[in-house]
Order: C-alpha cells, then sequence, then structure tokens
C-alpha cells in the first residue's frame, strides 16, 4: 500500500524518489577524483525521510570503478522550515545536522560529529541540497585531518523514480 505523504514533509517533498548522476570530489589531503552516484529518499507515511546513497569511482571512459562512500539515515522536518538529519557512515563516524529548507533547497550544518576510535578525523561539515532546474545538486564541504571546513564533493543527479 502506498502510504499518503505525511504533510510535515511539504518542505522536503522535492527530495522524494531515487537520483542518480556524478559528483567531483577532492580535498587537500587526497588526490581530486570523479565518482557516481545513486541516492534515494523515500517515505513510510510518517514525519520522516529515509535517505541512502552510494557512490563509485567514476573512471576516464565514463565506466563506474571501485565502491567509494556509502551513507544513510533520516531527514526530520521541524516546525518553521528547521530540518534535523541523522547520517551513519561505515567508517565509524556519524553526523547529526541541524538546518532549513525552503523553496526546494536544504542547507545544513553540523550539529555534532561522532566518530569511532579507528575514524578518521572529521570535525564538521555543511551540505547544501537543491533543485538545479529538475536536477538535484548537492555540495559537502567538511573540517577533517587538521584542515578547515572546505568542500570535499559535489553532485549533480537526474530523477531516475
Ligand atoms: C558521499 C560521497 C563520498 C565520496 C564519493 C568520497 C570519496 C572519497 C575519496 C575517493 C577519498 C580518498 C581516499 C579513498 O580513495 O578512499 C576520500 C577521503 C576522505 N573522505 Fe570522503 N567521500 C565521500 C563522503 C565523505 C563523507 C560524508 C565524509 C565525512 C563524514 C568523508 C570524509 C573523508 C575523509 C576524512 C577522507 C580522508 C582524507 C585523508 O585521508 O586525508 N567523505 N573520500
Amino acid at each position: 500500500m502506498e502510504p499518503e505523504l505525511h504533510p510535515d514533509l511539504e518542505p522536503l517533498k522535492f527530495l522524494l524518489g531515487a537520483w542518480e548522476g556524478a559528483g567531483v570530489g577532492g580535498y587537500p589531503t587526497i588526490e581530486d577524483f570523479r565518482f557516481g552516484q545513486e541516492m534515494s529518499f523515500t517515505h513510510i507515511g510518517k514525519p520522516f525521510l529515509i535517505y541512502a546513497s552510494r557512490t563509485w569511482m567514476l573512471e576516464e571512459d565514463g565506466s563506474l570503478g571501485r565502491p567509494l562512500a556509502t551513507e544513510s539515515g533520516y531527514w526530520r522536518p521541524r516546525p518553521d522550515h528547521q530540518v534535523e538529519v541523522m547520517l551513519a557512515h561505515p567508517t565509524g563516524i556519524t553526523e547529526i545536522y541541524q538546518g532549513n529548507a525552503a523553496f526546494n533547497r536544504v542547507e545544513l550544518q553540523t550539529d555534532v560529529v561522532a566518530r569511532t576510535e579507528s575514524a578518521k578525523e572529521v570535525t564538521g561539515g555543511t551540505r547544501l541540497y537543491g533543485l538545479i532546474g529538475e536536477d538535484l545538486g548537492w555540495a559537502y564541504d567538511m573540517a577533517a585531518m587538521g584542515q578547515k571546513l572546505q568542500s570535499h564533493l559535489s553532485a549533480q543527479l537526474k530523477r531516475v523514480g
């Protein structure tokens, strides 16, 4: 049964569905790279979105290479266009973001980054998601490895479902 969208999800509705595309990444401590990405936002009729992302290295010839980062979590709309986002990473990192959603755009900044003992040193981040025409664009800046907050990733995705 297709659940009815919870009315609180209205500001995040533009994210719903499955997305695919490509992006670029880098950081002062690593080589620049290109990546392919699959992303999905689903709901079950309750006031949160279920989020998942997988990525792969994008080779020179356009084929997908080795798997890169994957992440999953929940997006929780709050009153007055506020949003809370919780993300878990298999790299031993969890992030809790606080932000706002308006005009098909979400801006997030980390409230907390928690790490296991073996995780790399990530201390903060900001994310931006927004519609670019019909595409979904997103960008991630991070403070990590002793570096100041700066771009790690950006991508543009097309709706596939
Ligand atoms: C979602 C898509 C992401 C992609 C495609 C990606 C890709 C990469 C790649 C290719 C590297 C170079 C090392 C390697 O080859 O594995 C890397 C390093 C790194 N990434 Fe990401 N990443 C993503 C998300 C994230 C997130 C969300 C975080 C933090 C929560 C993060 C934190 C780091 C850190 C700390 C390094 C290591 C830098 C170093 O060793 O100096 N990445 N990433």
